[in-house]
């Protein structure tokens, strides 16, 4: 892997200590980090390189998944951090930033590859990449690339906004959208199970699918993010970006060759199937809820309304469930089902792909009582692939009975989604990183979905908590014949 320097923006804050120093900590004991390396932590606060290194040594005795790491290995990991204050609007802060980055390359003899990761919010994207243009840091001789996280705007207009400004620093090939979700392990595998397995790729269509259904309830509320979240909710939050992008990962049909671009133009191609809701229309297809008190997992929690920090009669979206068809020769017909939400009965991540019925398929002598084929790929609460099966059941004469086969026994120490996003743009392979394009077209879908949402076009259910949220988001799925899977 070539040398990098990493200038990490918002060294300080919550997303650096929970995520970023435990991946770059773990890919580091497994030598997946490059040999020369660096990295510059940025923040306002008056820190030193070496009160720097102590909170880095802290974050990763809290969140690494190697915190029994020994000492001398760790110190020499916290050898290759330096700290400067920066105070994002002031152009000198940038120029002291250029003599250390440039003082690293040398005393390291590194070329100057440069990979700049802004951990701070959207609002300061543009003012950071413009400032790393202007400064020089970012006409180097190397490589530059500048990793960002969600939220990619507010709305259709203003990610368009975003992405014009952006695009006057850094070219699209440089830029890295980070989505967790791309980094999940079982994500990821979707790839590699259809790329790998002509069974699956033989099945992977409207001929033997049912229906498709993505779920990712979360047991949390609002939490300390009041602030952020009542003007977002979960169709921002969660079903733009993390939801749609596990229905392109699910819907593509992925090329014998996996090149990145070659994964995002059939990513594109999905989200350009998709059929588009009209405004009025919403309401057929998607059901919005708001969390009610309630309790989780015998702990009683309170009402959205009553959330310290939500305006008092918000109409914010805590849940989203809908339906979406692809119109497409592979998908035509079958419907994706995807829900979203906070303050469900537990945390469950995962996409349930539904065969069509026995009975369907053939029609004379399977017994009625035969289960449907799954193929479910759960992020949580465990990672894993698993395929439903029937068989016979031996104490049940004439009777079958489905059994579920675990698909990656054994196989259980993955890496953290950040580990294997942050490796990747260190090579430049940006197949797990959301394009531009997809991030337009995902909001092109959904706007519709925020003006309808605004204008009250769609109701809004209360939920209790500790739920699977409201009725309507089963009728949605009983109107045509199915069920959600795996509520008990
Ligand atoms: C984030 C959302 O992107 O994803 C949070 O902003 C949400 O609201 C989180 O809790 C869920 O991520 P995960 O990996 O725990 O499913």
């Amino acid at each position: 892997m070539e040398p990098t320097t990493f200038v990490l923006f918002g060294a300080t804050g919550d997303l650096a200590k929970r995520k970023i120093y435990p991946a770059l900590f773990n890919l580091f004991i497994d030598k997946k980090l490059p040999q020369s390396f660096s990295i510059i932590g940025l923040g306002r606060r008056e820190w030193t390189d070496a009160s720097f290194r102590t909170n880095v040594e802290q974050s990763i005795r809290d969140f690494s998944r190697r915190k029994g790491t020994d000492a001398v290995l760790v110190n020499e990991f916290l050898q290759a951090f330096r700290y400067s204050v920066l105070d994002i609007d002031r152009k000198e802060d940038y120029q002291k930033l250029l003599l250390l980055v440039e003082q690293r390359e040398q005393e390291l003899r590194v070329a100057p590859n440069r990979l700049f990761y802004l951990s701070v919010g959207p609002e300061y994207f543009e003012k950071i990449a413009a400032h790393i243009q202007e400064s020089g840091l970012g006409s180097a001789q190397g490589w530059k690339r500048l990793v960002i996280e969600k939220p990619f705007g507010h709305d259709l207009q203003s990610a368009r906004d975003l992405n014009e400004k952006l695009s006057k620093s850094f070219a699209e090939e440089e830029i890295y959208r980070i989505d967790h979700y791309l980094g999940k392990p079982m994500v990821q595998r979707l790839e590699a199970l259809q790329q790998t397995n002509p069974v699956i790729q033989a099945i992977w269509n409207n001929r033997y699918i049912a229906n498709v259904q993505i779920t990712a309830n979360e047991t949390v509320g609002v939490e300390e993010r009041a602030g952020y979240y009542d003007h977002v909710g979960a169709i921002r939050d969660m079903f733009q970006n993390h939801l749609l992008q596990m229905l392109m990962m699910t819907a593509i049909q992925v090329p014998s060759k996996s090149a990145a671009d070659k994964v995002r133009f059939k990513k594109k191609q999905v989200m350009e199937a998709l059929e588009p809701l009209q405004k009025q229309d919403v309401a057929s297809s998607i059901i919005r809820g708001q969390y009610a008190a309630g309790s989780i997992q015998g702990k009683p929690v309170v009402d959205y309304l009553a959330e310290p920090g939500i305006a008092p009669a918000s109409m914010n979206d805590t849940f989203v469930a809908a339906k979406l068809q692809i119109d497409n020769s592979f998908w035509r017909g079958v419907p994706f089902y995807i829900r979203t939400g906070k303050r469900m009965k537990e945390k469950s991540t995962r996409i349930v792909i539904e065969f069509s019925e026995p009975l369907k398929q053939s029609s004379s002598t399977v017994n009625e009582q035969a289960a449907p084929n799954l193929l479910v790929i759960e992020m949580s609460p465990n990672e894993k692939i698993m395929l439903q099966i029937n068989t016979k059941d031996t104490e049940n004469k004439g009777e079958f009975k489905p059994i579920q086969i675990d698909l990656n026994p054994g196989d259980h120490d993955f890496p953290e989604a950040y580990e294997s996003l942050i490796q990747d743009a260190l090579h430049g392979d940006a197949t797990f990183f959301a394009h531009w394009d997809e991030v337009e077209l995902s909001w092109a879908w959904v706007q519709p979905v925020l003006e309808a949402f605004e204008e009250n076009l769609v109701p809004l259910h209360k939920y209790a908590s500790g739920t699977y949220g409201p009725a309507e988001a089963d009728a949605l799925l009983a109107q045509d014949g199915f069920h959600w899977w795996f509520d008990s």
